[in-house]
């Protein structure tokens, strides 16, 4: 194994197939990502298998540093897109900072 690797975001479009490429090269993986229900209706498909996921909103110091305890690198890719920005503006993307 090369080293366990965080993507952070990695439930998303772009961070899973991130996950899945590093994982595929051997590497240890973990998954950090709130599951913004903006972006995600339940688990997503594109979770990859074999990674240790850490469900939390990466704002929160103390997910932040749980997200990062013992990797050895970072690809970070959370995101709110600009689809999603009419449901950051009425508060419905700050629900789980809210609830930190
Ligand atoms: N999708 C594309 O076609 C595309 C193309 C080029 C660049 N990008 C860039 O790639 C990045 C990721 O885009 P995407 O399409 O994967 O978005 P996405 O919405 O599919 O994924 C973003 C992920 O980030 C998570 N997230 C957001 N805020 C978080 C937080 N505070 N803590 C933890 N997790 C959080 C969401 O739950 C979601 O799973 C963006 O910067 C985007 O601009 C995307």
């Amino acid at each position: 194994m090369a080293g366990v690797l965080i993507v952070t975001g990695g439930a998303g479009f772009v961070g899973s197939h991130v996950a899945a490429r590093l994982l595929e090269a051997g590497h240890g993986m973990r998954v950090g990502d709130a599951l913004l229900p903006a972006a995600h209706d339940g688990r997503p498909p594109g979770m990859p298998d074999g990674a240790e996921v850490l469900v939390g909103d990466l704002r929160d110091p103390a997910v932040a540093h749980a997200a990062v305890r013992g990797v050895t690198g970072i690809s970070h890719q959370p995101a709110i897109m600009e689809e999603r920005m009419a449901e950051f503006a009425t508060g419905a993307l700050r629900a789980p900072a809210a609830r930190g």
